[in-house]
This record gives structure tokens, sequence and C-alpha cells, in this order.
């Protein structure tokens, strides 16, 4: 079985700019290159949605040069994006500048209507805040069923999260997806994410063909 939902926490940006005499700015442009060649390969394997972590909540702590240099990359994809992915969004976009806020309500807009692959894009997201939100909505609703609990979280109506991949060497899953990963194969490479290229999702797909998914069974 091929994954049909699997998650990239793209770890390592900064540090592939450093070992390149680069600034940190140009690992995330990188970083947005390698996200292509990965996503090319999906398609090729027919996955259903990636989806990757792009900055979470707690990322606001880090220098504003350094929250400008990945918002200003996730905005002109935005808003030079024409190819055939849907692309959705989850987290808290509303917080975040008016100017990146809009370009994903465009970008989510626009490719409404694709369907060849969905690319969904963690942005101003943390796991744990995504599960209180649930469980305020699942109190609202007086509906605490587990079903009910899912349809609030933001990946509802997306399919089970196969396989979660962390590159960049650690061995964390920093906040990203906790309870959708209840049951995903996990994969940490040690490579930096703008080195990821499609050999590598071939690699990670041929193993996960080998791992035997039991499902507590
Ligand atoms: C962690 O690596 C990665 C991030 C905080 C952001 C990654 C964002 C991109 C690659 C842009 C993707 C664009 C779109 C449109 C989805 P790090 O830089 O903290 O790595 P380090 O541990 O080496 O410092």
């Amino acid at each position: 079985m091929e994954p049909k939902h699997i998650a990239f926490i793209m770890d390592g940006n900064g540090r592939w700019a450093t070992a390149h005499g680069l600034g940190r700015k140009d690992g995330y442009a990188a970083g947005l290159d390698a996200l292509k060649r990965v996503l090319a390969a999906c398609v090729k394997h027919k996955v259903e949605v990636v989806s990757v972590y792009a900055f979470s909540t707690e990322n606001l702590a880090r220098p504003d040069d350094e929250i400008a240099a990945i918002m200003n990359v996730v905005k002109s994809f935005n808003l030079s994006y024409d190819g055939d992915m849907k692309i959705i969004y989850m987290g808290d976009i509303d917080a975040l500048d008016d100017d990146v806020a809009d370009s994903v309500r465009l970008v989510e807009d626009r490719t409404a209507g694709n369907s060849q692959i969905t690319l969904n894009i963690a942005l101003n997201y943390g796991a744990q805040d995504d599960i209180s939100r649930a469980c305020l909505l699942s109190y609202d609703h007086n509906d605490f069923t587990p079903k009910g609990f899912e349809k609030r979280l933001s990946t509802a109506g997306l399919p089970p999260l196969d396989a979660l991949v962390r590159t960049g060497g650690e061995k964390r899953l920093s906040n990203f997806m906790l309870y959708e990963c209840a049951y995903s194969e996990l994969f940490f490479l040690d490579k930096m994410w703008p080195d990821m290229d499609g050999d590598d999702v071939e690699r990670i797909f041929a193993e996960f063909e080998k791992r035997n998914r039991k499902f507590g069974k």
C-alpha cells in the first residue's frame, strides 16, 4: 500500500543555509524548491494529501527578520501558484499580517476546484492549540464522540495520516499533528530539508511498503 496522506516536518533550512555560506532567508527559498521536488514525487505515487509544517505558533518567538523571510516565501508562493494542486491551510491565519492572510485566502479560493493532489500547509499552527479548539467546539455542540471531535480538528475530512517524515536529524514531533499521527509510520532523516529530492521520497515509500501496520491489532 502507498500512503494516501503523508506529512513532512521540513527541518534544517537554517543549518543548510549556514553550511552553504548563505543567509537563513536563502534556506527557506531552497526549502520551497525542495518541497516542489517532493510534491512532484508524491503526485507520481498518487498521494492524495501532503501536509507540511511551514510555521508553528512557537515560531512566532523567532527574530522578526526570520519570520518575515518565511512569510515572504509563503506569500510569493501563494500569489504566483498556477498549477493543478488544491492548496489549503491550517492554523491561526487571521492572526498573521493582512498581506499574508489575504494571499492564503486567495490561493485557497483559486485552487479550490483542483483535484490532482492536496497540499495542506500548517501556518501559525500548533497541534495542542488545534486539539483544545476542537474540544471547545465539541463542548459547544454537545458532541463528545470521537467522530464528533475529529470533525472539529483542522484536518477534518482529510484521509488518516499514514506517514510522517522529519528531516534535519531531530527525533521529535514539535507539536505537529499530534492527534493525527496516532498510527502513522514515522521516518526521521538526517539530511537537511533543502537537500530532499524525488529519490528520498522513493526510498521512504519503499520502506513504508515494508512496514507491518497493525493499528494495535
Ligand atoms: C524549520 O527549519 C522550518 C521552518 C521554520 C519553516 C520551513 C518553511 C519553508 C521551507 C517554506 C515552505 C513554503 C511553503 C509555501 C509551504 P529551520 O529553518 O528552523 O531549520 P534549522 O533547524 O536548521 O534552523
